[in-house]
């Protein structure tokens, strides 16, 4: 491990700002600059946290998550793709798709003008993933830490014929405590109800929470904002690209049940996932590319 930091360090380390590290036994990319600190793991192309200094942490990890190749990691942000959820037609394949799973290349790092910190991380079909599924394919993900965070997920399609996938951008929040907390932005929007075999709803006024929420809002490309009364802020979650729109808290049973969430955790934590569901599924032609944006800020 410490040769394969040495020479991630020496290719792309950018001083006093960026560098790699051991996170439980994984490489994962540091960052720390004038606005905020944030940490990535290759593992899963997967941001852990984002903080901006002297704030609360924006992002959510868990105390039992696992840290083992070909697992996923459980709280940042885990990537979805190609499918969201259980696959559609084989129920035996990974929930949420398969790169979450995979380790991810260094690609670029970076700086912007307004002193934010950028990563890009890249992902190729393989043998092992034309296996699970029979496309080609160029994943490109761009992380930018800064006052916002901002994440880009973009698909090529590499092979000679279209491609259809769902996907998110799986974003755990941290949260003071669940009860104190609303999702502004959705109101009268269409959900489809997980917790009753995705049946269509409309959501009456801002989400809270005192029971399990799993609910897929589709064909909204609205900006969201997590309300949090406890630690009195306001984050905005804004995006491009995504038509869809998932919030999700496990709660007390689906947290006894999940191994690597701890069993009170979910007070801690919601997830707004910047996603293409169900029928808001994208087609991309051979040759072409599809752009998923997601920005987070406190405002
Ligand atoms: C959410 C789904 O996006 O992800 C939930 O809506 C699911 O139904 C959750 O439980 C976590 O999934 P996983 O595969 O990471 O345990």
């Amino acid at each position: 491990m410490s040769l394969a930091l040495d020479v991630l360090n020496q290719k792309f380390a950018l001083d006093n700002k960026l560098c790699f590290v051991d996170f439980n036994g994984m490489p994962a990319v540091r960052i720390r600059n004038e606005h905020a600190e944030a940490l990535a793991t290759l593992h899963g192309g997967q941001v852990l946290s984002y903080k901006p200094h002297g704030e609360q942490p924006v992002l959510w990890l868990s105390d039992e998550s696992l840290f083992e190749f070909g697992k996923p990691i459980r709280g940042g942000i885990p990537i979805c793709w190609p499918w969201f959820g259980p696959h559609p037609d084989n129920p035996a394949k990974p929930n949420h798709g398969f790169v979450r799973t995979l380790d991810w290349d260094m690609f670029s790092s970076g700086e912007t003008s307004n002193g934010n910190t950028t990563v890009q991380m890249v992902l190729r079909s393989t043998d092992e993933t034309m296996a699970v599924w029979p496309h080609h394919f160029k994943l490109s993900l761009l992380i930018s830490v800064g006052a916002s965070l901002r994440v880009e997920l973009t698909t090529e399609n590499t092979s000679c014929e279209d491609m259809r996938c769902t996907g998110a951008l799986h974003t755990y929040f941290s949260v003071s405590d669940i009860s104190a907390v609303s999702v502004h932005g959705l109101e009268n929007g269409t959900y489809l109800d997980n917790l009753e075999n995705l049946s269509s709803r409309t959501q009456d006024g801002l989400i809270s929470f005192d029971r399990e929420v799993d609910r897929v809002f589709i064909h909204t490309e609205e900006t969201c904002l997590l309300e949090d009364a406890g630690w009195q802020r306001m984050i905005s979650v804004a995006k491009e690209g995504s038509r869809s729109t998932v919030v999700w808290n496990p709660w007390i049973d689906k947290a006894a049940r999940m191994k690597d969430f701890g069993d009170h955790e979910y007070q801690r934590m919601v997830c707004i996932e910047t996603a293409n569901a169900g029928p808001d599924a994208i087609t991309i032609f051979p040759g072409n590319t599809w752009r998923l944006k997601m920005e987070v800020k406190k405002i």
